[in-house]
């Protein structure tokens, strides 16, 4: 049984639905109370078993890399001002036994392309995608965690998926399912973006996928699909006359971190829940609500 040791995190997009705040800041890098959205991805990998991160990236996203690489003016500072609490933290961003792998993506072709880069890094293993402006509280380990052990049991791919209302269709990979090993889901059909009209039900898949390698091959030939881009879903659904594929409505919530509200709405629960600004912060927002 393969352990899934690698996860890709394609952080090369531009954030359009985010400006002006990402003109100049990668949308991956925007915080949600005290840590940026790629930390939140990078830790559930970590949750799951993940000691290789692979960042496919692109202009303009350097400081993901500054974020984490070592940090020597401020741990310089932080050491000599006694302040030992923060510069453990700084330096423990990264456990010391997860690397770290940064792949360029020079032209922005589409998510399949992206993944079709982390092709060499990869090679012939089971791999996480993990689309950081995703932002999910999963319940256990984690959604990827959760991912992983319906890997251990089937070893075949599986994507999370959610239930979102019709008209909302049109932004996500639309999957239609049937009963599958175990329980579990089979994916039949997979559509990337359909009109409510077309789409085969209302199951989406969020921004969690674990994939067999066969998934590099699939890409290879895949053409330009929805929005003049090469779709991960349009490999996904050539990987479905070979492989089974499960979908799997993960247990916890996803905050929609790529657009304004469902920031809004993760940054109050992610407040809400902070160990230490979560009392303080609770009293202000019932004060501000009467
Ligand atoms: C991407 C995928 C889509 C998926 C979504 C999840 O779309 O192409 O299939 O449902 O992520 O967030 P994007 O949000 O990049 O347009």
């Amino acid at each position: 049984m393969k352990q899934i040791r690698k996860a890709v995190f394609p952080v090369a997009g531009l954030g359009t639905r985010f400006l002006p705040a990402t003109k100049a800041s990668p949308k991956e890098m925007l915080p949600v109370v005290d840590k940026p959205l790629i930390q939140y991805a990078a830790e559930e990998a970590e949750t799951a078993g993940v000691d290789q991160l692979i960042f496919i990236t692109g202009r303009h996203k350097r400081s993901i890399e500054d974020h984490f690489d070592k940090a020597y003016e401020l741990e310089a500072e932080l050491e000599s001002a006694g302040k030992t609490e923060l510069l453990k933290m700084v330096q423990n961003i990264l456990p010391s036994d997860v690397g770290c792998v940064y792949v360029r993506q020079a032209e922005a072709r589409g998510l399949g392309h992206a993944v079709l880069c982390a092709k060499g890094v990869v090679g012939d293993e089971p791999f996480f995608i993990l689309l950081a402006d995703d932002l999910i509280r999963g319940h256990g380990k984690g959604v990827s965690g959760q991912m992983a052990d319906i890997y251990a049991r089937h070893e075949c791919s599986v994507l999370s998926v959610q239930e979102v209302p019709r008209e909302d269709t049109r932004q996500y990979g639309i999957v239609e399912v049937e009963p599958g090993p175990g329980g579990l889901l089979r994916v039949v059909s997979i559509v990337e973006k359909p009109a409510p009209a077309d789409a085969p039900s209302n199951l989406a898949v969020v921004g969690r996928y674990l994939l067999t390698p066969r998934i590099f091959d699939m890409l290879e030939q895949t053409d330009t699909g929805a929005g003049g881009e090469i779709q991960l879903t349009d490999g996904i659904a050539a990987l479905l006359e070979y492989e089974t594929v499960i979908a799997h409505p993960f247990e916890g919530k996803r905050y929609d971190c790529g657009s304004k509200l469902g920031y809004l709405e993760a940054t109050v629960e992610y407040g809400l829940a902070h160990p230490e600004l979560g009392e303080q912060f609770a009293a202000f927002l019932r004060a501000f609500r009467d």
